[in-house]
Parts: structure tokens; sequence; C-alpha cells
């Protein structure tokens, strides 16, 4: 598999988050990089559109191999933004938008090419053929080398492969937002050799304060005994578990956490471990 076993997500690295300077974001570039973190996830939207223009600064500033890394990015969504017309916000998946967004792109990333391009949200008007035209003429100019769709469920996936196959499928999943190993979108996953990703695989846990994060760390408390290892560590080892071969895309722009997140890979949780942390999610034990 070409992409690294947890990918970076560069959500929260500019504008929307840590807001980090050009040096700094080399610095966590090539952090992530010694951490066999070669992947990184982007999308068109993050900062407002700024994000990847950050990114490629410091990717060209750094000087590291374009062959060294993997880059994914998305497109579809259109916010209602000062730079763009837009009157509400919406999905657009017309060939040309596609092929523009992905253009857009390459260009702020300062990159030749996508590793991987990702259809962000399904759209109820995204119409196969349109897509696929657009994505054949991106694959055959070079411009992106795999395409893949991101919250699409599989019946949205058998739409889109009526014309063209769909290689990945980007998705939320943790501990606290588990539908995927339920509702079908992972076993589509692992039937079609699809590379599933997890956004948000932490989920909820560090964000909120509810019954089920309280019966969380309870347990936790044990585990991280046990594994020596620390919480957000478990809450990944718990969904690197799942067969489709998850790739968490992790959201820290933390040296640190990037480093145990990658740490994490090694770690082989029990099976009844895991479902005693399934069970102190839900609230209750499997049927
Ligand atoms: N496809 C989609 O629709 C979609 C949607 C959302 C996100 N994404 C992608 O998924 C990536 C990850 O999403 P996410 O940020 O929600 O993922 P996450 O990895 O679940 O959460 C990351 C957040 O948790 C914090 N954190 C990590 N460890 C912690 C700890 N031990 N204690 C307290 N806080 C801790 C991080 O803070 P620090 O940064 O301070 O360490 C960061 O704010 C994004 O960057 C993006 O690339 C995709």
């Amino acid at each position: 598999m070409k992409y690294s076993r947890i990918i970076a997500g560069t959500m929260t690295w500019g504008k929307w988050g840590k807001q980090h300077a050009t040096k700094d974001m080399i610095s966590l570039m090539n952090h992530c990089i010694d951490n066999n973190i070669t992947t990184f996830d982007h999308a068109d939207i993050y900062g407002d559109y700024t994000t990847e223009e950050d990114f490629g600064k410091a990717f060209k500033e750094s000087g590291i191999k374009r062959e060294n890394i993997q880059l994914i990015s998305k497109c579809g969504i259109q916010f209602h933004v000062k730079e763009r017309s837009n009157r509400v916000k919406h999905y657009d998946y017309s060939k040309d938008y596609i092929i523009s967004s992905v253009e857009r792109s390459l260009k702020m990333l300062q990159t030749d090419y996508l590793d991987m391009l990702l259809l962000h949200r399904p759209s109820p008007l995204m119409n196969p053929s349109e897509v696929a035209e657009a994505i054949d003429k991106l694959k055959n100019d070079g411009k992106i080398r795999q395409f893949g769709v991101s919250n699409f469920s599989p019946s949205q996936i058998q739409l889109i492969e009526k014309e063209i196959p769909v290689e990945a499928n980007q998705v939320e999943f943790s501990l606290s937002a588990n539908e995927v190993m339920n509702n079908g979108t992972l076993d589509d996953c692992i039937t079609y050799d699809r590379l599933a990703m997890s956004w948000s695989p932490l989920g909820s846990y560090f964000r909120e304060d509810s019954q089920a994060n309280t019966r969380i760390k309870k347990v936790l408390a044990d585990f991280t005994k046990k594994y020596n290892a620390t919480e957000d560590q478990l809450l990944l080892a718990w969904i690197l578990k799942h067969p489709s071969k998850i790739h968490p895309v992790v959201g820290t722009a933390t040296p640190k956490r990037l480093k145990m997140a990658m740490d994490t890979v090694s770690i082989d949780m029990d099976i009844q471990d895991w479902f005693i942390l399934l069970e102190a999610n839900e609230g209750h034990e499997v049927a």
C-alpha cells in the first residue's frame, strides 16, 4: 500500500486551527516523514480555501521530494465565502467544476499531480457519467493518480461505479461514531478492496463530556496501564483492529501526538478489551 497507515490531516494546520507559519509547517512535514507518516490529507475548502496554498508554500521551500510523500485532496463543496459568488453552500460535481477545482489544488499545493482525489460529500445531484468524464480526463492528463469518495454510502458508491471505479472511501469512524461498521460502509470497502480512511478517529472523546465518554474514561484508566499507552493511542488502536485495515486520518498538529499515533500501529488490542470499549460506548453489552 503506497499510503502511510497513519495519514496526517491538515484541516487545522492553517487558518482553521494552529495557523502555522511556513517554517513551522515545514518542520511538521519533516517530523511526519521522519515518523513514516508520508501521506497528507487536504481539501480545497480547508482554511476557507487557504490551507492548500500555505502547505504548498511550505512544501516548495522544504525541498521534500514529491515522490516521497502522497497528497490526497477533495473537491465538491462550494462555500458561501467572500471570494466566491455563491449564494448558498452547495455541492458541485459538474465536469468543469471538478476539473477546475483539481487544477486549483495542484497550483496551490505546488505539485503536478494528486495521488488521490476524493469527492468530498455525496450530492443528490451528482451525475455518474459527468463525474466519470472529469475523472477520466484528470487521470489521462496525469493530474490525479487515484480516485475515491468521502462520506459515501455503498449505494452512492455503486451509483458512481456504474461509470468509473471508486478506489477509496474516507468516512467518519471512531469508537464514538461507529455507524459505518454496522451500515455496510466498511463491509463495502473490504468486499471491493477500497482504501478505507477514517476522519475524526478520536471521535468525541476529547471534545464532549458525555455519559459514554465518562464510561470510556473509566475503562481507559486500566487499559493505559495494561498497554502502556495513552488514551488517544488506545482510541486509535480500537479502530485499527477493524478488518477493513482502516487508515486513520489524524487531526493533531502536535508533533509528539503525531509520533504517538504512528507508534499505535504496533498495538494489537485484545478482542475482549475491544468489546469492553464498545460496551462502554454503547452503554450495554452486545446482543
Ligand atoms: N472527509 C471529511 O469529510 C473530513 C471531515 C473532517 C475531517 N477530515 C480530515 O480528518 C482529519 C482529522 O479530523 P479531526 O481533527 O476531527 O481528527 P481527530 O484526530 O479525531 O482529532 C484531532 C483533535 O484532537 C485533539 N487531540 C488529539 N489528542 C488529544 C489528546 N490526547 N488530548 C486532547 N486533545 C487531543 C487534537 O489537538 P491538537 O492538534 O492540539 O493535538 C485535535 O484538535 C482532518 O485534519 C481532515 O484532514 C475529513
